[in-house]
């Protein structure tokens, strides 16, 4: 098994829904190095928090984690809207490590899932942007859970799918599980990441995932999705 890179992460303390103080980050850090992490793009939520110093954030986090092993590195999960090209090319909306790669999420509440068609077309404009687009979580939608089929022609745009490892074995709802196990079975999945919260509530949790993936998937795909595909990110990053 090979070490983990997570490009999907809400370690950045007291920045939005995610980690809530520096020694909370701290305990997460821990947490992550004894998961065999070595790399986290930090990628708190953009479109629905403002305000919050995530440079700052990012600037303590890296001399925190000099003397570690873990590499930290800087985006964001941009919500999807009409304007998100605009906050993208102002450098408003990070991409992940400073490169052309984003990582994006639709409205998905209580009551409300952002429909398939809705989502398919949101990623098809994006496809054909400058950027490379990776889709937060498809597992997590209700739209796609019910119209699994939407999630192979997204891919067909060029989009990357990412997974939550815990919704292929931990997520209490079934058809989260079985969308996620889904897509890794056919081999529509890219990157597994932890969209960690924090060190208690939703605390990185991507060992069981990524054990699941190499006894279920030929190792080569676990391998990239575990952590060739995140490195070929990092290596052509600047941020
Ligand atoms: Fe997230």
């Amino acid at each position: 098994m090979k070490s983990i890179i997570d490009i999907h992460s809400h370690m950045l303390p007291a920045v939005d829904d995610g980690c809530g103080s520096r020694e909370e980050a701290l305990a997460m850090l821990r947490i992550y190095e004894a998961q065999n992490v070595e790399a986290v793009i930090c990628t708190p939520h953009y479109g629905q928090f403002s305000g919050a110093n995530v440079e700052k954030a990012y600037q303590w986090l890296k001399s925190a984690s000099a003397g570690t092993n873990l590499r930290v590195y800087l985006g964001n999960e941009i919500l999807y809207t009409g304007s998100v090209l605009r906050d993208i090319r102002s450098g408003k909306a990070r991409r992940l490590a400073g490169t052309d790669w984003i990582l994006v999420e639709f409205e998905e509440w209580d009551r409300f899932s952002t429909p398939a068609e809705e989502i398919l077309e949101g990623m098809r404009k994006l496809s054909e942007s400058e950027f490379r687009p990776i889709l937060a979580h498809p597992e997590r939608y209700a739209s796609l859970q019910n119209h699994p089929e939407y999630c192979r022609p997204i891919t067909e745009l060029g989009v990357k799918l990412q997974i939550n490892a815990y919704d292929i074995r931990k997520n209490v709802n079934t058809n989260t599980r079985n969308l996620t196990r889904k897509l890794l079975e056919d081999q529509l999945v890219s990157f597994v990441g932890s969209d960690a919260h924090g060190a208690v509530r939703r605390a990185p949790d991507l060992l069981d995932g990524v054990q699941w993936i190499y006894d279920h998937c030929p190792e080569d795909y676990a391998d990239a999705i575990v952590h060739d595909n995140a490195e070929e990110i990092i290596k052509r990053g600047s941020a």
